[in-house]
């Protein structure tokens, strides 16, 4: 059993991430902008107040947890402009402020910046609207900063191209900065079997440090 504190219990992704963690007897600590929003209940869920974007929130947050999963977003381009990197660097300064007691950062990433087969990145896709292209971006940029972080353990998780909330077949692929697509070309992943792959990872480190995907 790991104790897991997660920012954006809320949303699609950690929504999915928060169910399958409880299922699996993790205790959880949700650290939410509005407890009244966070309806769901568990004997070993805690809610909690924060802001990922605030460093001392952050440093409060993760004190005696062994992992740190942010799953947060910032609705439209802009939105997660102001979020995703900022996040980055505000979850970095709060778990440097624990020094060698800080838990492991696990972090929802975004999927531009995989390589296609033919050699590009998936934000190079000719057609892709502007605000696609700026949220792809926001988590390029978190991405580069998080490379530059060698004293904080993080792992950044790509979700496939097209994650959605769907079925859990516990059955994923994984890669490092290859989009992981199926035969037909296709990237994706449910919400439930990225929570699975995310789990597995909180479980059995194996991405420490770097940034890996998940698709079928
Ligand atoms: N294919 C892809 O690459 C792909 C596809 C989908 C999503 N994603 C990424 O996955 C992440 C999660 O996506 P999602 O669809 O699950 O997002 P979502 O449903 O919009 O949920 C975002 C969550 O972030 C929380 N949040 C935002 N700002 C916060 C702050 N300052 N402090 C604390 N919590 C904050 C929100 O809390 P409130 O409830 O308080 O607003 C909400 O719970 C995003 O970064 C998104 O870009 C990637």
């Amino acid at each position: 059993m790991s104790k897991i504190a997660l920012f954006g219990a809320n949303g699609t992704i950690g929504s999915r991430v928060l169910d399958e963690a409880l299922e699996r007897g993790h205790e959880v600590t949700a650290v939410v902008r509005d407890p009244a929003k966070l309806t769901r209940t568990h004997p070993r869920l805690t809610v909690t107040t924060g802001d990922v974007l605030d460093p001392a929130s952050v440093a409060a947050a993760a004190e005696g947890q062994d992992v740190l999963v942010s799953a947060v977003g910032g609705g439209d381009g802009p939105g997660h402009v102001a979020t995703i990197e900022p996040s980055a660097k505000s979850l970095v300064a709060g778990l440097r402020k624990l020094g060698d007691a800080a838990p492991r950062l696990i972090a929802v990433g975004g999927a531009g910046s995989l390589r296609t087969p033919d050699g590009k990145q998936v934000w190079d896709a000719e057609g892709l609207p502007e605000f696609l292209l700026q949220i792809m971006h926001a988590h390029g940029d978190a991405l580069d900063f998080y490379r530059t972080v060698s004293d904080v353990r993080w792992t950044n998780l790509s979700p496939a191209a097209l994650i959605e909330p769907g079925e859990r077949t516990g059955a994923y692929r994984t890669a490092l900065d290859d989009l992981v697509a199926g035969e037909d070309g296709g990237s994706r992943i449910s919400a439930e079997d990225y929570a699975v792959a995310l789990l597995d990872e909180v479980e059995r480190p194996r991405h420490i440090g770097e940034r890996f995907t998940v698709g079928y």
